[in-house]
């Protein structure tokens, strides 16, 4: 059963590579992005793992605490780590769940057992501060995941989340955003003094100032 957004991430204790870690305990007041991956010392795990080593000061910035997992040991996450940072030319610096026991696989859905019985797909999870899911993410093993949309995508859930506008396709921070068909026009006049373009009656474009 894969998690549906707006439901409340299942909480977990489960070991890792800065040992037993709960996630409600991790996140604490901050968003999360929890990723699995399907096995250590695989190519593109290396890859991905290596990026979102880089990624981390991008990922702070947002309040964002990183948690990856595959069912795979400590012993094994910690000797591929070193893998990693040497051939990435990075320092993994966020922990890894080893789940051995497919427990948090089970609980959020990772397992796709017509896909592979027992490696876990690339999920991705994004959970905001009260602990709702807010993402979720199924990639196939062969294709790496593209961290900048990640990132792209906890810029537009927080901007979304303290302004009644959405944000259109291939947005990036810093584009105009809609505002979303529950604002009548009256009232984004009087929000938006700036202006905003209409370019159909449900498709109205603003450009946020500071
Ligand atoms: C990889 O990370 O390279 C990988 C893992 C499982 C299947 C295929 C590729």
């Amino acid at each position: 059963m894969s998690l549906k957004l707006g439901t409340i991430a299942p909480d977990f204790t489960q070991n890792s590579t800065i040992g037993a870690l709960n996630l409600y305990e991790y996140l604490g007041d901050s968003w999360g992005i929890l990723f699995s991956h399907p096995a250590d010392f695989t190519p593109v795990c290396t890859t991905e793992l290596g990026t979102v080593a880089k990624y981390l000061p991008e990922f702070k910035q947002r309040n964002v605490k990183v948690l990856a997992l595959s069912v795979d040991s400590v012993h094994s996450h910690q000797e591929w780590v070193g893998d990693i940072n040497s051939s990435q030319n990075t320092s993994v610096n966020y922990p890894i769940i080893a789940d051995e026991d497919q427990t948090v696989a089970e609980l959020y859905g990772m397992l796709h057992p017509e896909s592979d019985t027992t490696l876990t797909v690339r999920s991705v999870f994004i959970i905001d501060p009260n602990k709702k899911v807010r993402l979720t993410l199924t990639y196939p093993a062969s294709a790496g995941r593209n961290f900048d949309e990640l990132l792209r995508v906890i810029d537009s859930l927080q901007l979304t989340e303290y302004e009644k506008v959405a944000t259109p396709a291939n947005w990036t921070p810093g584009q105009r955003v809609v505002i979303v068909p529950s604002v009548t026009n009256e009232e984004a006049n009087a929000k938006y003094p700036q202006g905003f373009e209409t370019i159909k009656p449900y498709l109205r474009l603003v450009e946020l100032t500071e």
